[in-house]
């Protein structure tokens, strides 16, 4: 694959929404609008944050469910702390309210497994500091002109601390389905298949597409900028890889195997003593799983989750498959052969509503393949958004003409061989935290957040449909 940095206009069409209403970019929208909407997105977060804590005691909140997790109350006070840094001090320019705890909440300083031992605000002191610097940021939204300094324009910083506070919210999600006990948290089941037998795979023909954007405000720094992609002629499933064949894997003695195996995936599995997807037992013949505290038989028709890239990687070496790369996902996620543009979803340039994918924490598992007929992609890919997150083949780099904004340690200081990354969101993402071109990222090992995959394979020409 090459990779040709030009400048390219992928500017987003104007649409109505699905109500009938006028859904505009954000960039279009009049700043008391675009302050309407803002306040929104971040009252929307703090809603789900306040219920992830307030759905256990004190105890529970203080306590490390594991040693890959914060406390929950960590993670609600570290919400504060950097909504306190970018909000209040950065855009607003207001004084300090605790810069005695900055500290104790920045990720860098302080890794996951040491957190329980540091001299935490308790459960109430977080919970009436992040009312206090979101009141504050409130008063900033309300007074500061959201064009100018790069870091308000478009409201950019207000749309950074609500994704950070949804990327916490599901990491706080994951630390529930760590936590041992009774379920407390509830939500109605997923969507049934809406559509059945759909083909196994997509071929998408060799080509240039645009990858990556250069003018989604909330855009982090590493989906920029827009840049043209040659992609050699793939296939690619058309659901994510369901629990019922990820089964077939297991029982057909894939995790006893090194030829399906990565070195580095052999030793891990084996040092680990690793059998299944995290969550999986064999009880009485089949296969059943623990999801927030419930134990269950794994549905067959949802997309497997709790696997590891190495997992996902072997599966794939099993099936006669791999994984895709980014530019692979992404150019079956937005490209549209039709106008030749890269749209914002699969589904067009319209934001997600619950017909298009399963997000937002909305359903508290997958949805079976085929449940999101709406959300299909202009080739058509089903379910790339939601779900699942999807581990690439593809390790975390800078796109061609990177610039790091607003500080190094969002995305460059994790640029490297060391992690690869995932795409499209979970059932546990919000919407304003997953997009076309949002790339999330982590190591290799890592199977406790809500990542499944979908394979892919090289197609030549003369092959059926290219
Ligand atoms: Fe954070």
């Amino acid at each position: 694959m090459t990779s040709v940095h030009r400048d390219v206009d992928d500017r987003i069409d104007f649409r109505e929404s699905s109500d009938g209403g006028p859904r505009r970019p954000l960039r279009e929208l009049s700043e008391q609008d675009l302050r309407a909407h803002t306040a929104e997105v971040l009252d929307r977060a703090r809603g789900r944050s306040v219920a992830l804590t307030d759905a256990v005691d004190d105890e529970d909140l203080v306590k490390q469910h594991s040693k890959l997790m914060s406390p929950l109350v960590w993670d609600l006070a570290h919400i504060g702390s950097q909504e306190e840094i970018w909000l209040v001090r950065d855009v607003g320019g207001r004084e300090p309210l605790r810069p005695d705890i900055d500290d104790l909440y920045d990720a860098f300083q302080h890794p996951r497994a040491t957190r329980p031992s540091l001299p935490l605000l308790g459960p109430s002191e977080a919970r009436g500091y992040v009312e206090e610097v979101r009141r504050k940021a409130f008063d900033v939204l309300e007074r500061t002109p959201l064009s100018g300094r790069d870091v308000t324009r478009t409201a950019f910083a207000f749309g950074m601390i609500a994704q950070h506070e949804q990327q916490h919210c599901e990491t706080m999600l994951a630390t529930h389905q760590l936590r041992k006990g009774d379920p407390v948290l509830h939500a109605p089941a997923p969507p049934p298949a809406q559509v059945r037998d759909l083909p196994d795979e997509v071929v998408v023909p060799a080509g240039s597409f645009v990858m990556g954007t250069s003018v989604e405000p909330w855009a982090l720094d590493n989906e920029r900028p827009a840049h043209e992609v040659f992609v050699d002629a793939f296939a690619i499933d058309t659901t994510p890889v369901t629990g019922a064949r990820y089964a077939e894997f297991v029982d057909d003695g894939g995790y006893a195997d090194p030829r399906w195996w990565s070195d580095d995936g052999w030793a891990y599995r084996s040092e680990h003593g690793i059998v299944a997807p995290r969550f999986w037992r064999r009880e009485g013949g089949r296969w059943w799983r623990t999801r927030f505290g419930v134990y269950e038989p794994v549905p067959d028709d949802e997309p497997v989750v709790h696997v590891s890239y190495h997992e996902a990687e072997a599966f794939a070496a099993w099936a006669g498959k791999r994984l895709p790369t980014e530019a692979e996902w992404e150019k079956a996620a937005r490209y549209d052969p039709a106008t030749g543009r890269s749209r914002r979803y699969p589904w067009g340039d319209d934001d997600p509503t619950p017909e298009h994918a399963n997000l937002g924490q909305r359903h508290l598992r997958p949805a079976p393949v085929g449940a999101y007929p709406r959300g299909v992609s202009a080739l058509g890919v089903h379910q790339l958004i939601g779900d699942v997150w999807e581990w690439t083949s593809s390790d975390f780099r800078p796109y061609p003409g990177f610039v790091a904004f607003p500080y190094r340690e969002y995305s460059e200081v994790f640029f490297g061989p060391e992690y690869k990354v995932l795409r499209g969101g979970s059932f546990g993402s919000d919407p304003v935290a997953v997009r076309g071109t949002f790339r999330n990222w982590d190591l290799p090992i890592r199977r406790q957040i809500f990542a499944g995959f979908r394979c892919a394979r090289d197609v030549h020409p003369g092959d059926a449909g290219v």
